[in-house]
């Protein structure tokens, strides 16, 4: 089966000065979806946006032909459930967030679910993926970090690519039980020259925050990529 890769541009890099802008540009450069980095000065040292700046982008993410891209929400925060049911009511598609931040994954997971959004797990570098086994069925997304969270532009942790082997085994196993498919996700430090290797290592998505919103040419990039993925 050919692998349907995603590029999911994380609009921490991006101008916040003129954000529903970039928005456009990065789309109509060729995001398959927006990674929206939620941080609270809490659970990561750092703080970005909220469910406001969230809907007010909302309209922002369609593409010419009028169709929907999905936005991504990565939440950083703790505790997690009152602000995913928020980004839910923002218009969020998918959200996903760490496990070590809520007291009750599977209760976090379902209230994603009710409210009407794909739902997914993030591990941090040093952190075990077991909890996956007790809730898969619940689960459409798992986000690896290949950083620390808290901040863009920091360096991939090539310890990464094993975690993501394992799981791209165990998610064809799911696969293979039940036929349902569950996205596998890479954030950190993904440039064009680290792409391929990460697909190698079973990754279908990559967000991708300094690599792109970096360069003038958002185009390029997302194209540069995309011939790696290729190759
Ligand atoms: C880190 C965020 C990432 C980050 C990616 O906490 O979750 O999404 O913005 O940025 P780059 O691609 O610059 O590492
Ligand atoms: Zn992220």
């Amino acid at each position: 089966m050919d692998k349907i890769f995603r590029i999911a541009p994380s609009i921490l890099s991006a101008d916040f000065a003129q954000l529903g802008n970039e928005l456009r540009d990065v789309i109509q450069a060729g995001a398959d979806w927006i990674h929206f980095d939620v941080m609270d000065n809490h659970y990561v040292p750092n703080l970005s946006f909220g469910p406001m700046v969230c809907q007010a982008l909302r309209k922002h993410a369609v593409r010419a032909d009028g169709t929907r891209v999905p936005i991504d929400v990565h939440l950083m925060v703790q505790p997690v459930d009152a602000l995913a049911q928020a980004f839910a009511q923002a218009g969020a598609d998918l959200i996903s967030f760490h496990p070590d931040a809520s007291a009750h994954v599977d209760r976090t997971l379902q209230l994603i679910k009710a409210a009407g959004c794909q739902a997914g797990l993030v591990f941090n570098p040093a952190e075990p993926i077991d909890v996956l086994e007790w809730v898969i069925d619940k689960v459409d997304l798992v986000l690896v970090m290949s950083v620390n969270p808290g901040f863009g532009g920091q360096s991939f942790i090539p310890g990464a690519l094993r975690k993501v082997e394992k799981l791209r085994r165990l998610i064809d196993t799911h696969r293979q039980q039940t036929g349902r498919d569950i996205r596998l996700e890479v954030d950190g430090g993904i440039k064009t020259d680290n792409i391929r290797s990460v697909a190698d290592a079973g990754a279908d998505t990559f967000v991708a925050g300094s690599a792109i919103f970096g360069q003038p040419d958002y185009r390029a990039v997302i194209d540069a990529m995309r011939a790696e993925l290729a190759a």
